[in-house]
């Protein structure tokens, strides 16, 4: 977009391990250019595995890089410097750039003056950009579909990704801020409950599950919900409870499934309408058996310890790799 690369012209990516310089270098390639690129020694190993050769990269540490890679093109220099460094490195990129050479900047700590760039760097183009900024909505909107394009087509492929759920954002900062990093960093955001989405309720024919089934349904807006029991319809009260739900907008199935048998744990999962894809689980099946500690036994306790643990297991296996907006465990002893 700023840079105009043209097949054939020579690109520099300074910190080229990270999201923004791998995913440049990769736009670069797809555009025809010859691709130079800085990082840390340490991380040359992963330049290699991009495809950058030795004569092709150099330190991200020191300046050394304007005499490599001079050398490397001949002592013509590079047509455009994607930058995100400070200091001296701007001056031997701004010194490396050939005739009609841009500079895009990317960073905010070390900005310099693009006129007076042009009256000491004869013939090279200083662009300082914020993407959010400069480019608006609009433009990002038509770069994203470009974007999409490219990878549907296969043509460009996804940066390597390591991600943090939200409320670990502390974690991933710190990680970052070690640059010990490569690629892309990502926080995950949870999806919230979706109310065209399926909510499954265990022990939903029992007393928690009806007043939960209810509560969803009523202040969450949700509309389809699979209850399970293992008496499933014949649990007492069962039909009544579907009508109730049914009269305030909500399709409702019950389903007689024993969920310590993890089996039965996947088939009910596979059961949810793909139309409605499963958005939600909430485990309220459980049985009692209280005693004191003196006199519980090892059958009492496994019998306990299924319905609550084991199909607390099963069904976390069970839906592991699903976006929930909530997985609900009641828990058995208060
Ligand atoms: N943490 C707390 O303070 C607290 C307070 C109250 C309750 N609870 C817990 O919440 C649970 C539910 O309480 P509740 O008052 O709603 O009890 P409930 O009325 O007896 O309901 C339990 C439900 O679980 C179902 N169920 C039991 N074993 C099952 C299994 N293996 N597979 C599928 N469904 C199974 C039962 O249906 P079927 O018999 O048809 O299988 C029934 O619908 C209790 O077990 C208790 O552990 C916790």
């Amino acid at each position: 977009e700023l840079a105009r690369v043209r097949p054939g012209e020579s690109v520099l990516v300074h910190a080229a391990t990270g999201g923004v310089g791998m995913a440049a270098v990769r736009i670069a390639r797809h555009l025809g250019a010859e691709v130079f690129a800085t990082a840390s020694p340490a991380k040359h190993g992963v330049l290699e595995e991009m495809g950058i050769d030795a004569e092709h990269r150099a330190s991200s540490r020191d300046v050394d890089f304007e005499d490599k890679i001079r050398r490397a093109t001949g002592g013509r220099g590079v047509d455009v410097v994607l930058n995100s460094l400070t200091g001296e490195f701007i001056e031997a990129s701004l010194r490396l750039l050939a005739d009609g050479g841009r500079f895009l900047e990317m960073g905010k700590t070390d900005l310099r003056d693009p006129e007076e760039v042009a009256e000491q760097y004869p013939g090279v183009t200083y662009h300082l950009y914020d993407l959010v900024t400069d480019a608006g909505p609009d433009r990002i909107g038509r770069m994203f579909e470009c974007l999409a394009e490219l990878f549907t087509s296969d043509r460009l492929k996804p940066l390597p990704v390591r991600s943090w759920p939200l409320d670990k954002a502390r974690e991933a900062f710190r990680f970052m801020s070690q640059a010990k990093h490569t690629g892309k960093l990502v926080l995950e955001i949870p999806p919230a409950l979706d109310p065209e989405g399926t909510v499954v309720i265990t022990g939903g024919t029992g007393a928690l599950g009806r007043l939960v089934a209810e509560h969803l349904v009523r202040e969450w807006g949700v509309r389809h919900l699979l209850l399970a029991g293992r008496r499933g319809p014949e649990a007492p009260g069962a039909a009544e409870l579907v009508e109730h739900l049914r009269g305030l907008g909500a399709v409702v199935s019950v389903v007689a499934v024993d969920v310590s048998d993890a089996q039965a744990v996947a088939e009910l999962v596979g059961k949810t309408d793909p139309a409605h894809p499963l958005t939600g689980v909430v485990h309220a099946a459980g049985v009692l058996d209280d005693a004191v500690v003196t006199a519980q036994t090892r059958e009492s306790l496994a019998r306990v310890w299924s319905a609550k643990a084991t199909a607390a297991a099963n069904l976390h296996e069970v839906t592991r790799d699903l976006r929930l907006g909530a997985f609900v465990v009641f828990s058995s002893a208060a």
